[in-house]
């Protein structure tokens, strides 16, 4: 197992590798004044999915660096199951992206269809003991679909890192 992993390094990961699906009934507790279930209890979820793949494709401890895009596209209803879907869709030296695709269905009632309440793109930086950024697997791809996430994914750090430096200088002028 210990040779399996560390060859996949040496060679990079697939996004299959890592790839993660987490499900969790939802409860009273996790509802707001209105009824539904909390953004904030969705985006935590989701972030911890991502975090088990970032972990898993980089080997070691990862920390959220940034999450620039959360998308919530229906409500989340007590008693429903939320399930997310996580995989890596760009890996850089020591950052990746993570994808996060969430869905909900009743959880007594299987003949309704599940519905996709949410999108996020998480950053994860993988950390060694000190801290400090470490050095990552790269990402193998190998279908169409993982040649578009990454491309987009690209797009998307193009933006986010242009804005933190515009940002930064104009800080400093
Ligand atoms: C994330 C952290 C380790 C980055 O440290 P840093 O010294 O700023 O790292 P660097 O500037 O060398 O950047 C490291 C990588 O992250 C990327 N990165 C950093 N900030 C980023 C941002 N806002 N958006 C996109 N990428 C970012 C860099 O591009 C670089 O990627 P690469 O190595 O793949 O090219 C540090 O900021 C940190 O510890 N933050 C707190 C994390 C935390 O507590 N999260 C919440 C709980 S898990």
């Amino acid at each position: 197992m210990g040779a399996t992993v560390g060859a996949m390094t040496d060679q990079g990961r697939p996004p299959s590798f890592a790839r993660v699906s987490l499900g969790v009934v939802m409860s009273a507790r996790e509802a707001n004044l209105l009824g539904n279930i909390h953004g904030g209890e969705i985006v935590k979820l989701a972030d911890s999915t991502a975090g088990a793949v970032a972990q898993r494709h980089s080997g070691g401890p990862a920390v959220t660096a940034a999450l620039d895009e959360m998308a919530f596209l229906a409500p989340v209803h007590v008693g429903d199951i939320l399930r997310t879907y996580a995989q890596v869709n760009w890996a850089g030296r020591t950052s990746m992206e993570v994808g996060v695709r969430v869905e909900a269905q009743p959880w007594n009632d299987p003949s309704i269809e599940t519905v996709h309440v949410a999108s996020a793109y998480f950053v994860f930086v993988a950390i060694d003991a000190d801290g400090a950024p470490r050095q990552i697997p790269p990402l193998v791809i190998e279908s169409a679909d993982e040649v578009r996430r990454g491309r987009e994914a690209e797009i998307r750090r193009a933006h986010r890192l242009a804005k933190k430096q515009e940002i930064e200088t104009s800080r400093a002028t």
